[in-house]
């Protein structure tokens, strides 16, 4: 049988049958809000190279977290941005550092907002390692595990409802996993950045975090853009030791990892849209040169037809506006 060669084209007739066998989908439900909390500052400080993006005064957390719940963020995710760095990062860990803080005020205020966490050094380290680092310039492992481990502990404490290690050392999970359940957190899921490349996508955000490294770069401990199969190596591992659902990041320039994935584990996918990308897109809009609303749509909407359950980015309240507009 032979069909007249419009036949493909039926169901693209009407914007309500285009909703109707549409069978990718973006929910507000489905996306992660990063944000940063800033200490020592009074008011929200702008990033330059992420426009409409902002450090906040732990003054104005409480009242800022309100705002975004209201714009429809349920989840966020948090960074804290100490005034004072130490060698071995010891405030990341501190009972009233500025991110344990803003967690507390953020909890009491709206009880309902997921808090996520981001757990790591490299806000909070001289160096600007993601590790401790030693005479040698060589970053330990072990020792930095117990540290990290003691920095998802302080902010599960303060009331954090989920922590996301972004480290990428090893055994880091299993160190987390080991010290929440001692403590009597069994409760609190570990989101771990599973899958995390070494990226020139991350360079807006090292300025709104303020943890580019001093020295070297992360290649010794994160992921190598070249090699295609350790993505199964590395998310294996961590679902082993106890992730709950694994971060693959940058999402944009490896929608092919998160395809692969996708069957290989029943976790939770997030992919995490980072600050390049943002920027990407912001800055070319700015110019003219693209409709930010509808290729940011566009570009999220391929995370979730690559495999992605849940979407982490900077475009989230914006998505979140787009699809209220229809
Ligand atoms: C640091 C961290 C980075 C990001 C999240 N946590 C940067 C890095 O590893 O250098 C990147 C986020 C983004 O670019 O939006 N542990
Ligand atoms: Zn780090």
């Amino acid at each position: 049988m032979t069909y007249p060669i419009h036949r493909l084209r039926r169901l693209r007739q009407s914007s309500t049958i285009r909703k109707l066998v549409q069978d990718v989908h973006l929910h507000p439900t489905d996306l992660i809000y990063p944000i940063f909390v800033a200490e020592g500052i009074s008011e929200p400080r702008s990033i330059p190279s992420m426009p409409s993006i902002f450090q906040h005064p732990l003054s104005h957390i409480a009242k800022y977290a309100q705002e975004v719940y209201e714009k429809g963020i349920r989840s966020i995710l948090i960074f804290g941005v100490p005034a004072k760095k130490e060698e071995h990062g010891v405030h990341a860990y501190k009972t009233d550092g500025i991110v344990q803080n803003a967690i507390q005020e953020i909890k009491n205020a709206i009880p309902e907002l997921c808090i996520i966490s981001d757990v790591c050094l490299c806000s909070y380290t001289t160096s600007g390692h993601c590790g401790i680092v030693n005479k040698e310039g060589v970053i330990c492992n072990d020792e930095s595990c117990r540290s990290i481990a003691k920095i998802a502990l302080s902010h599960a404490k303060a009331g954090a409802d989920m922590v996301a290690p972004s480290d990428m050392m090893d055994g880091r999970v299993s160190h987390i996993r080991t010290l929440l359940d001692q403590e009597g957190f069994e409760m609190t899921p570990i989101l771990s950045y599973s899958v995390k490349y070494a990226s020139s996508y991350y360079g807006p955000f090292r300025d709104a975090a303020e943890c580019a490294p001093t020295f070297g770069d992360r290649k010794t401990y994160q992921m190598d853009f070249a090699r295609s199969r350790e993505a199964f190596l590395e998310a294996t591992s961590d679902i082993e030791e106890g992730a709950d659902m694994i971060i693959v990041k940058p999402a944009l320039a490896y929608l092919d990892i998160i395809a692969k994935l996708r069957p290989f584990t029943p976790q939770p996918i997030v992919a995490y849209s980072v600050s390049g990308e943002y920027s990407m897109m912001k800055a070319a809009a700015m110019q003219g040169w693209i409709q930010y609303d509808q290729i940011v749509l566009e570009t999220l909407l391929s995370m979730k037809r690559a495999g992605a359950d849940i979407i982490i980015s900077y475009s989230a309240i914006d998505v979140i506006n787009s699809l209220q507009k229809g």
